[in-house]
Parts: structure tokens; C-alpha cells; sequence
């Protein structure tokens, strides 16, 4: 197995390793120790099934069967999300805008996701690019006085924050309100498997527990363009038949919408399933 960087803050290609076929327990723990130190991992050349994309999945951790966001499963699989632009029985999809502000998936859960893995079967000719960013890095940056100040904070996050919710079928949105109301994680959150400490803030933060939404704003924007610094990013050109993994609990992504919406652009994603986590909390005020 090879394992190359990709970028300085994080990201690695694994090479030599046939994922669509049964990789060995060594082999498994090998990626699994590299994904940890890199925070993202990018295979090549990914020829599968969904079913062959949810057995490699599952060597893994159990998978989210993704009712918080039931609409968006692909047709048959609920362990699989499909990401696409593609219109579905004559409607816009509404995954067709997802991802385009800083995330971590399924924050507003309370079982915000361990990882996700993304494959793309569809692409257009240029852009739609997804972009990653280092939280454990962005913890260690912090000074030590910051560093006890986040100790000390909730992020709530809002399912309203979602970027581009306005433009999917209300109906479906006021759905997913309902199963999905404001909640908060620990703001500084630790990794279950590695212990790795990392910000747990994102642009879907409308405000840290206890605070308001003015009190909190100043400082959601400097930890998330702390966080979000060119020189903390790992930036993915996709090519088709790439799976790419990150890990949610030391990493944010965002989806960016730089390429002609006429084109088409399908991914499937399973999501790792996280640990409970969090406590319902009343909206920002
Ligand atoms: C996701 C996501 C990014 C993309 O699948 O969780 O944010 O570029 N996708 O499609
Ligand atoms: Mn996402």
C-alpha cells in the first residue's frame, strides 16, 4: 500500500489497495491508521456497486441509515445518500445544492456523523470541486487562553442554516425541522478512536448555548475563518470513480458550486454512524 500526500494540512491518496474487492483486516487497519493521521483519504479509479461501496463502508463502523434526511437516500438503499444535480421523476433534485457552506455532517443530529465516503459516478467537465479543511490543526493553532474559553462552549447548531434550504421543496424543509431541532455538541470535540481534539464550530453554528446570537457571531466568524485558512485546506478535484473519505469529527468540507449546473454531477455517500451526542436546545434568540 502507498500513501501519498495531497496537501500540507491534510489529505492523502492510498494507492495498491483493491477496495472494491475484500481488502485483509491488516490491510483495513492500515488505511484506518492512515485516515487518521490525514483526516481525509482519496482512492482512485473506484470501480463498484452500491453494494461493494457499503461492504467496504462497514469494515469500517456501523453505518447511518440516514433518516434525518430521509428524502435525499437513494432509491432502494437507505444507507446510501445520493448527492446529484440530476432532476428526479421530473422534479429539481434536492440534493442539487447540498454541502455549500462549512459543514460537518449531520451536525444537527445527535448523531453528528463519524465519516463520511463519497464516490463520484458523474462529473462535469470542470469545477464542482469539494474543499476540506484540518479542525485539529485549527485546535492546536489556538492559543492556550482560547483554548479554554472553547473548552467551555456548546455550538448549537440549526438545521435552518443549511445553506440553500430556501430553494428546496418547503414542505420537505418544514419536515426536516421537525426531526431535526437546534441542538449542542461540545464545541471542542474528541475523537472516539484517535482522541484527537478538534473545533467543533461551522457555519451551520447559530450560537454557542447560554449566549445569544450577537454575543456568539463575532466569534463563530473567527474560529470558522481561523479554521478555513487557504493554508488549512485540502482542495479535491474530482474525477470519476473516486472515493473520497474524510473524517467529520476532525474535519469540515464545503461543497463548491463552480462549474455549469447543466451539467450533470452524481455522488453516493455513506455516512459512518457517530456516538450520541447533544441536548435539544430552544432556537437562538
Ligand atoms: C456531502 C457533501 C459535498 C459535495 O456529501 O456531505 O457535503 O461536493 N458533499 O458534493
Ligand atoms: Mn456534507
Amino acid at each position: 500500500m502507498e500513501v501519498v500526500p495531497l496537501a500540507h494540512a491534510l489529505g492523502v491518496e492510498i494507492r495498491g489497495v483493491d477496495i472494491a474487492g475484500v481488502p485483509s483486516d491488516a490491510e483495513i487497519d492500515e488505511i484506518r491508521t492512515a485516515w487518521h493521521g490525514a483526516h481525509v483519504i482519496v482512492f482512485r479509479d473506484v470501480e463498484w456497486t452500491p453494494d461493494q461501496h457499503l461492504a467496504f463502508s462497514k469494515r469500517f463502523r456501523d453505518l447511518d441509515d440516514h433518516a434525518a434526511t430521509p428524502h435525499d437516500r437513494f432509491d432502494g438503499y437507505p444507507e446510501l445518500l445520493e448527492v446529484t444535480n440530476i432532476p428526479k421523476n421530473g422534479h429539481p433534485s434536492q440534493t442539487r445544492n447540498a454541502g455549500r457552506n462549512w459543514h460537518s455532517d449531520y451536525s444537527y443530529t445527535n448523531r453528528p456523523a463519524a465519516a463520511s465516503m463519497l464516490y463520484c459516478t458523474q462529473k462535469p467537465p470542470v469545477g464542482g470541486d469539494t474543499m476540506f479543511c484540518n479542525m485539529a490543526r485549527a485546535y492546536d493553532d489556538l492559543s492556550e487562553k482560547m483554548k479554554g474559553i472553547v473548552a467551555d462552549l456548546q455550538s448549537v447548531y440549526d438545521f435552518s442554516l443549511v445553506s440553500g434550504i430556501g430553494k428546496r421543496d418547503p414542505k420537505k424543509i418544514a419536515e426536516l425541522l421537525k426531526i431535526n431541532p437546534p441542538i449542542a455538541h461540545p464545541c471542542v470535540r474528541e475523537h472516539d478512536e484517535s482522541g484527537t481534539k478538534a473545533l467543533y464550530v461551522s457555519e451551520r453554528t447559530s450560537h454557542f448555548e447560554g449566549m445569544t446570537r450577537a454575543e456568539s457571531a463575532p466569534l463563530i466568524n473567527f474560529l470558522c475563518a481561523h479554521a478555513t485558512r487557504p493554508e488549512n485546506v485540502y482542495r479535491h478535484r474530482w474525477r470519476i470513480g473516486d472515493l473520497v473519505c474524510w473524517d467529520n469529527r476532525t474535519t469540515m468540507h464545503l461543497a463548491l458550486g463552480d462549474f455549469d449546473e447543466s451539467q450533470p454531477r452524481h455522488m453516493l455517500r455513506t455516512t459512518l454512524r457517530g456516538e450520541l451526542s447533544g441536548y435539544v436546545v430552544p432556537p437562538a434568540v
